[in-house]
């Protein structure tokens, strides 16, 4: 494990860059596709969003999964300690952000706008949020 952790270490940040790439760039398109009108533009947001969506998923999948065996790997040493308690809390909310964005890319292609284009402008800095906070938590360790 102990060889392993700094390739487990940096694929984990490798796939959750690729993962926030989608996370800021979804949002972006449900904007873009609350404010238009027009019926070609619709549809091609339509699948824009559906292929960036397919296209991070596993990006999500494979950042949890690579974080779950560094946690797993040395639980005893980050049991006690807060910011991955914390870190992990936050984590949690960000997972259901990333699914409530699957919903949203269904939503828009079953019907009418889910919600206005300027709810959707502050939907989008919610994933900011979350890394600003994570990623202090994970360097700073403040607690
Ligand atoms: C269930 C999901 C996750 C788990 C279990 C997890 C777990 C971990 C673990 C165990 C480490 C190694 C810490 C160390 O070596 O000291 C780590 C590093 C890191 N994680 Fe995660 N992580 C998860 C999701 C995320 C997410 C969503 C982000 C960013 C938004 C993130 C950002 C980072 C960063 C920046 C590091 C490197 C910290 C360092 O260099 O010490 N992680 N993660």
């Amino acid at each position: 494990m102990a060889a392993a952790y700094p390739w487990l270490k940096s694929f984990h940040i490798i796939f959750l860059v690729s993962w926030y790439a989608g996370l800021f760039y979804l949002p972006r398109l449900f904007v873009h596709h609350a404010m238009s009108e027009d019926a070609a533009t619709r549809q091609r947001l339509e699948i824009m969003e559906r292929k960036l969506y397919l296209f991070v998923t596993p990006w999500a999948v494979l950042t949890v999964v690579l974080g779950l065996i560094m946690l797993f790997g040395y639980w005893d040493g980050f049991k006690t300690q807060g910011w991955m308690h914390a870190k992990l809390a936050l984590v949690v909310p960000l997972v259901v952000f990333h699914f409530w964005c699957g919903h949203l890319v269904r939503a828009f292609r079953n019907g009418p706008n889910p919600h206005s284009h300027v709810w959707f402008r502050w939907f989008n800095e919610v994933p900011l949020v979350f890394l600003v906070l994570i990623v202090i938590l994970v360097i700073v360790r403040p607690f």
